[in-house]
């Protein structure tokens, strides 16, 4: 199939190459040149594993072309994917400016007949406000669909090629079919739905995870007032296939760039509708407070200031195999850290760059390895789930000088920390 999609992000630029790799003929379009100019010399402007080699493989077989020009982008296409950016707006709903711009400039350029489908996540009811809004500048026919992404930063690659569902909205049974057909050899189930079902299928979704890891944070709470070990009570609670084991990892908080926005935007779409949604008023909260839970550990430990201490800090991107730190809550951590008066020896495999960005160089150093970090520092904290992390050597774990590990993510052991005679503060477990 001709495919044209339209933005050069995760979504764009994962799906771009994926459908590619399916054997479409597909052209990426960026408004931006330079952008464009990086990703066909093989940069990529995000780490996302497996990407440079999968879009070096799909230009080189002639399937995948880029372009910053939207009409030489659609022109053939016989489907148009929109995945631009749905920034969260100053009052908590999902900013539509790029998917408007992207509507005009459709409209003025598309000659033939096409099907539009917006694959960027945006609030119930948008598809069919874009459909009308194009409508009115364009007399050329079209059908939109709405076809919702589910990949997560880290494994997108995978995420599309053994996705759990597909969900395709439309009014039109013909263009269900036709973009049901790029995604049938999945062998996954296809939820055909109209728009507004599939549109608020994808807030549901990030908003149920949001919610079961707000409720285990929750719970992990009553652990540490209980004496109870949340990884065992997670792992009763997720062998219950009406529940499931994933999703239920204690931790500082969810963040990234699809979450705490998405959340927001849901509850922001309820309140407009008239729908006050309490449940996700206290997955909000309880994702503001979790960081603090943390923090208040590290307090109870070492009181208010932390002037003199070398903090060792492994990890700032919102989560592991990523250098994404949009809503990381391990920037704010960190942030806190240093305000609170310590000196912060950072590592992140692959967030540093980024880091450095938003939190400059005071009061931090950002280190090579993880071992350069934790060497000789007085208290280790750990705020990413990197799995590299849990392979620090004994050596390193014991030149910690004041023998304490602050571990937000529960990675470490705390027996083997135990017989290292390390003190061990994680989030609820004992
Ligand atoms: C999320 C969804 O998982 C995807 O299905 C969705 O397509 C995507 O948003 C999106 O809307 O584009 P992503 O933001 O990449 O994907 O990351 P997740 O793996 O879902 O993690 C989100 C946050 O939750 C991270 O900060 C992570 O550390 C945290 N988390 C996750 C926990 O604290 N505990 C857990 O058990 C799982």
């Amino acid at each position: 199939m001709r495919i044209c999609v339209i933005g050069t992000g995760y979504v764009g630029l994962v799906g771009s190459s994926v459908f590619a790799d399916w054997g479409n003929e597909v052209i990426g379009v960026d408004n931006n040149p330079e952008k464009i100019k990086m990703i066909e010399s093989g940069v990529m402007p995000i780490f996302e594993p497996g990407l440079r080699e999968l879009v070096a493989k799909g230009i080189s077989s002639g399937n995948l072309r880029f372009t910053d020009s939207l009409k030489a982008g659609i022109n053939d296409a016989e489907i148009i994917f929109i995945c631009v950016g749905t920034p969260m707006g100053e009052d908590g709903s999902a900013d539509l400016k790029y998917i408007y711009q992207v509507a005009d400039e459709i409209a003025l350029e598309m000659k033939t007949p096409k099907i539009i489908s917006i694959k960027s996540t945006v609030p119930v009811g948008t598809n069919k406000k874009i459909r009308e809004y194009i409508k009115n500048k364009t007399s050329v026919e079209f059908d939109s669909v709405s076809v919702p992404e589910f990949l997560r930063e880290g494994s997108s690659i995978e995420d599309m090629n053994q996705t759990d569902r597909t969900v395709i909205g439309s009014n039109s049974p013909e263009a269900i079919e036709k973009v049901s057909r790029l995604f049938e050899h999945l062998n996954s189930p296809i939820v055909k739905c109209d728009l507004e079902s599939a549109e608020l299928i994808k807030y549901a979704s990030n908003s149920f995870l949001a919610t079961k890891i707000s409720f285990i944070n929750e719970i992990a709470q009553i652990c540490d007032l209980s004496g109870a070990d949340v990884s065992k009570v997670a792992q009763g609670m997720g062998l219950d296939s009406r529940i499931g084991p994933k999703f239920l990892n204690a931790s500082i908080g969810y963040g990234g760039s699809c979450f705490p926005k998405d959340v927001q935007a849901l509850y922001k779409t309820s309140s407009d509708l008239g729908y006050h949604f309490n449940i996700l008023e206290s997955v909000i909260k309880t994702n503001k407070d979790q960081k603090h839970y943390f923090i208040e550990k590290i307090k109870k430990v070492y009181g208010e200031g932390l002037k003199g201490k070398t903090v060792a800090c492994l990890g700032l991107a919102f989560k592991n195999d990523t250098d994404d730190i949009r809503e990381s809550v391990a920037i704010e951590v960190v942030r806190i850290l240093r305000d609170m008066g310590a000196e912060i020896k950072a590592f992140d495999p692959e967030a540093m760059p980024n880091s450095k960005k938003v939190l400059g160089d005071s009061g931090i150093t950002y280190c090579a390895t993880k071992e350069d970090a934790v060497t000789n520092s007085d208290f280790l904290v750990i705020l990413t789930e990197w799995r590299e992390f849990k392979e620090l050597q004994d050596s390193v774990l014991i030149s910690v000088k004041d023998k304490n590990i602050f571990d937000g993510r529960n990675l470490l052991d705390r027996t083997k920390l135990g017989n290292l005679g390390i003190n061990y503060y994680c989030i609820g477990k004992k």
